[in-house]
């Protein structure tokens, strides 16, 4: 996604720049170019030497060495980029943009480009969470800059709270997400189950799945990246999205999942029933290790769990509704009957015939079925491009 992309990369002066020779190295390991462009404070906190050693290109802090009388094009450099990435974006260069002034070599750049601008805000709780920059970050939204919203943490002061710049693992999937264009998701809320549900037998024994949740945690970037508010089911092994959702709710059981799913869906707007839930449970959970000498594992006695995606189509109140199938043989046949028997409003069959596709890869080939429509076949692609094109599909 990001191979051959030219990405300029500006900093501003906060002590969160610290992480972006981490990310510009992430950024070249991903394939793409990067050139950097530094506010005068930025130099502070970073040094320019090691930006230009991780970026492989010099770097540009100042327009004019008065010395050589050299000059920096700065329409050229801010033309040469696919997209701008601004972080940390300080307080004082959030609202030096909003009002188009352009005091140093970033802000110049900055507004000479004409490539989408992302930027990635860093500052203390109750400077992030005053009205007059709230209202700077808003005017740059209007304006078409994408902001990638501060997480909640640890900050410099000593407080913990919002404000702290996004890592560079999350600065990258926003680019990622970015270039793959979901549809925007505002004010939409996504509820997304993910990975697999352990049945207890005794204390440390359990009845599980291959499910590793890769699937349930692109849909939860995709979605976190578009906008969206995301709340996440999380299995014991499921894996974690990259961009923080805003509530997580692990589970373990069915019926943990059962409860969380149906207390929480009346609220959401599409929900992703991505989980791998067991279809049975051990009838008697017991309350000591099972010992071999007493032959209880001879036998495990069964009983059916709830299936919780026929219940929440049932609910009086609910978003969209989304099943996920994986099929072992006559995939399309047993998806079409599943739409219907469990009426939900789409339904993603995981292709089981394809090197790559399904459980545990980093890639996937779904179909996606929905009543009264022909399917539509998806190919081969990661997991992430095949949730922004379930997101496009489903959330349109
Ligand atoms: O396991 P199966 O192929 O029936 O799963 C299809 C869909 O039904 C999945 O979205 C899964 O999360 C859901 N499901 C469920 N409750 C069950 C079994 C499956 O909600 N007991």
């Amino acid at each position: 996604m990001l191979a051959k992309k030219r990405v300029l990369v500006g900093i501003s002066g906060g002590i969160a720049a610290y992480k972006m020779p981490e990310t510009i190295r992430l950024l070249k390991k991903a394939g793409a170019e990067v050139k950097v462009v530094l506010s005068p404070s930025a130099c502070d906190f970073v040094s320019p030497l090691s930006l230009a050693v991780c970026s492989g290109n010099p770097v540009t802090s100042e327009l004019f060495d008065v010395h050589t009388g050299h000059w920096v094009n700065h329409v050229e450099l801010a033309l040469w980029a696919d997209i701008m990435l601004i972080a940390p974006a300080t307080a004082k260069t959030l609202s030096s943009m909003a009002q188009a002034h352009t005091d140093n070599a970033l802000l110049v750049t900055w507004l000479s480009s004409r490539c989408p601008v992302l930027v990635a805000p860093a500052m203390d709780h109750d400077m992030w969470l005053s009205p007059l920059v709230q209202d700077q970050v808003r005017r740059l939204a209007q304006h078409g800059t994408q902001v990638i919203p501060p997480g909640h943490g640890a900050l410099a002061s000593g407080l913990i709270g919002e404000g702290r710049m996004q890592e560079p693992s999350q600065l990258l999937r926003h680019l990622e997400c970015f270039f793959l264009k979901p549809t925007n998701l505002w004010g939409k809320t996504l509820l997304i189950s993910s990975g697999g549900t352990r049945e207890a037998l005794d204390p440390v024994r359990f009845l599980g799945n291959e499910s590793t949740g890769k699937m349930g945690a692109a849909l939860a970037d995709v979605a976190k990246a578009a906008g969206a508010t995301v709340w996440f089911a999380q299995g014991k092994n499921s894996q974690e999205p990259v961009l923080t959702p805003d509530r997580v709710f692990p589970f373990q059981s069915a019926l943990d999942l059962q409860q969380i799913m149906e207390s929480q869906a009346p609220a959401a707007d599409y929900i992703f029933m991505a989980a791998a839930v067991a279809d049975y449970r051990p009838k008697k959970v017991e309350s000591q290790k099972i010992k071999k000498q007493s032959g209880g594992l001879n036998q495990i006695d069964l009983t059916e769990n709830p299936d919780i995606l026929k219940g929440l189509a049932g609910l009086p109140k609910r978003g969209t509704l989304v099943g996920f199938a994986l099929e072992t043989e006559h995939g399309m046949q047993h998806a079409r009957q599943k739409l219907d028997r469990k009426m939900v409003d789409f339904l993603v069959l995981n292709s089981m015939e394809h090197e790559g596709a399904g459980l545990g890869h980093d890639t996937n080939k779904v179909s996606i079925l929905q009543p009264g429509n022909e399917e539509i076949h998806l190919p081969l692609q990661s997991k992430l491009q095949t949730a922004v094109q379930l997101i496009n599909t489903i959330c349109s």
